[in-house]
């Protein structure tokens, strides 16, 4: 979604601003602008532009204001297309206040009305330009007043960063269901919607919680409740490096986070593969719990969600429990049979996306018990779970997850052979062949990536085309979704991802003369009708990519155009490893049509509206 970030020190904020809207620019592409007060000028300075960051940063060049306090912001239109005028910061009326919001005020239209009864005029077709006027509405001459009796008036979800140019000495920052964090400096402190943001500067942060307000001047923070009460924080210090943040001589992002993948994995499998079993780090699901436990609900959006279809084929084959994957957006509004016996396992790689954010609470009203999978150590989704397995990927900047899968998958894994020698539907010498198979995976995805030139090869045969098909059967299946998304997201190229044996029910077709198929084949069970849907397609005139075990090659080769071959490993465990091929074709596919691949068109990381 969209960016934010402020400053209040010392220095020029400008720089600082954009250096930080550059870590963020993952969140949203369509526009940006800064809002700076230099304290002696009767309005505050507001440049902004539609486009990059780069159109700002050029615009800037002609003018750039001064002054040691300032908010800047990256949008990701929600209410009113992306242009000049749109952009935040968007002013008040008489000039004096200005605001950034990252979020969606639902009773926008209402609030307009009344302030437009007041003799308020509107420049933007925004929902946030009715925070800027409020707030000065209600301004007497103390901004955290002002403030907190606006957001009383909120109904939706935001992110704010509010300065006035009455009150040079300090800015106000407030969060509901959209993260802000404050970070803490020497004479200078900080907020941003994200840690890279800031990490420049500063390791200490505080983490705002839901309807909490931060008054924020160059050497002190206070938080307060929505009731006006100050609010003790303890510090978050943050340990990972900055490096983690940066393309480190990658051309992109998303091809340096592939290369990450055996780390990502091995830092997520490893600390919980002590000696030979599987320990789960505080949580706890007891043998008991587990006995009792009636059914499954894996929650989550986009590539998370496709983390939890393969988490269902794992969990019920080891487990016996039901799984149902729900797509978190639908869950909340289809009044869900839900109760105590059942297990809510929310997966997010942000831990901030508003659709799985709001799932997690409907779960746990209606009394289940919530685990949940994040990657951002702190983020909304993992403070309100009951337990929390992280996923240590690192930090993952590229719009299109890749990294953040494979360590959302080996959760998965984890969680169905621990619930399953807990239940004693495996035995302890089939959890040791799971969890030995598990510890090679970070070298088997090693070779996978060092050998990627051949699907580059493959990948610039046929970048023109039209439309693309990924199928599969069983976990196959749950994996050629993850691949098929994964390819639309950054190439553009319309794909569609079908069960192979659903293929003779409709979708075969649109198979045609030259039709590229996607075919992976990891399941040793599904494998001879798997060959038969190749046959099929083949038959139609497709042009096959398999992606199968190093030891079927010879045999797959038959069939398919070009193989690519993963080594052989369990079939249970092998989509963590036979996704990375996918990514990489969608990766070079995109390169090659030229896109942004990092920030593909329309898309932001981390969704944190409806
Ligand atoms: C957005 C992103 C997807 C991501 C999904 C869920 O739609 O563009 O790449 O998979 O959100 O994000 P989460 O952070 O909850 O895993």
């Amino acid at each position: 979604m969209c960016g934010i970030v402020g400053y209040i020190g010392n220095k020029q904020a400008v720089p600082i601003l954009i250096e930080g809207l550059k870590k963020l620019e993952y969140r949203g592409y369509d526009s940006a602008g800064v809002a700076v007060y230099n304290g002696n000028d009767d309005n505050i300075n507001v440049v902004k532009a539609k486009g990059r960051l780069s159109v700002l940063e050029n615009k800037l060049k002609t003018y750039c204001p001064d002054g040691m306090m300032g908010i800047g912001h990256t949008r990701w239109a929600t209410h009113g297309e992306p242009n000049d005028v749109n952009s935040h910061p968007h002013a008040s009326q008489n000039g004096i206040i200005a605001v950034v919001h990252n979020g969606i005020i639902e009773n926008y239209m209402q609030l307009k009305e009344f302030l437009q009864s007041k003799g308020y005029c509107f420049q933007s077709d925004t929902d946030t330009e009715v925070i800027a006027h409020l707030v000065e509405y209600n301004y007497r001459g103390d901004l955290l007043n002002a403030v907190i009796k606006t957001l009383n008036d909120l109904e939706g979800s935001y992110a704010l960063g509010v300065i006035c140019t009455q009150c040079p000495d300090e800015f106000i920052a407030a969060r509901k269901d959209s993260p802000l964090i404050v970070g803490i400096g020497k004479n200078e402190n900080f907020i941003a919607s994200d840690i890279p943001a800031i990490l420049k500067y500063t390791r200490d942060i505080y983490i705002l919680e839901d309807k909490e307000i931060a008054c924020v001047k160059k050497d002190s923070v206070s938080i307060y409740n929505i009731l006006g009460e100050k609010v003790k924080r303890d510090i978050f210090h943050v340990d990972w490096d900055i490096s983690s943040a940066e393309k480190g001589g990658f051309e992109h992002f998303m091809i340096k986070e592939i290369c990450e993948e055996p780390k990502a994995v091995k830092s997520t499998l490893s600390p919980r593969l002590k000696d030979s079993k599987i320990v789960l780090d505080n949580i706890n699901l007891t043998k008991e719990y587990l006995a009792q436990l009636e059914k499954i609900y894996i929650i989550a959006c986009g590539t998370a969600y496709h983390a939890g279809v393969v988490g269902k084929y794992a969990i019920e084959k080891l487990t016996r429990i039901p799984v149902e994957v729900e797509l978190a957006s639908e869950f909340r509004y289809r009044d869900p049979i839900v109760n105590k016996n059942h297990l809510s396992i929310v997966i997010s790689q942000s831990g901030e996306t508003l659709d799985s954010l709001m799932a997690l609470r409907e779960a746990k009203k209606r009394g289940a018990r919530i685990l949940s999978v994040v990657n951002v150590v702190g983020s909304s989704i993992a403070r309100e779970s009951d337990n929390v397995f992280y996923t240590w990927a690192g930090p993952e900047i590229a719009v299109a997850s890749t990294k953040a899968y494979n360590t959302q998958l080996s959760a998965m894994y984890l969680f169905a052979i621990d619930f399953a020698l807990k239940r004693g539907t495996i035995s302890v010498d089939e959890a040791k062949k799971y969890r030995n198979e598990l510890d090679r995976i970070p070298s088997l995805i090693e070779k996978i990536v060092n050998d990627r030139e051949k699907i580059q090869k493959f990948a610039s045969r046929h970048y023109n085309a039209k439309s693309i098909f990924f199928i599969g059967r069983g976990l196959d299946y749950a994996l050629s979704m993850e691949g098929s998304l994964k390819l639309k997201e950054i190439s553009y190229i319309h794909s569609e991802a079908y069960a192979g044996g659903e293929l003779k029910h409709g979708t075969i077709a649109l198979i045609e003369e030259g039709t590229l198929v996607v075919c992976p084949l990891t399941q040793e069970s599904l494998f001879d009708k798997m060959l038969s849907n190749i046959k099929e397609v083949k038959a139609r005139g497709a042009v096959v990519m398999a992606i199968t075990h190093e030891k079927h090659a010879l045999m797959v080769e038959k069939y398919a155009d070009i193989v690519i071959t993963i080594p052989d490993m369990e079939s249970l465990l092998s989509p963590i490893a036979a996704i990375t091929p996918m990514q990489l074709f969608a990766y070079y596919m995109s390169v090659l049509k030229g896109n942004d691949v990092d920030k593909p068109r329309n898309l932001a990381k981390s969704v944190t509206v409806e």
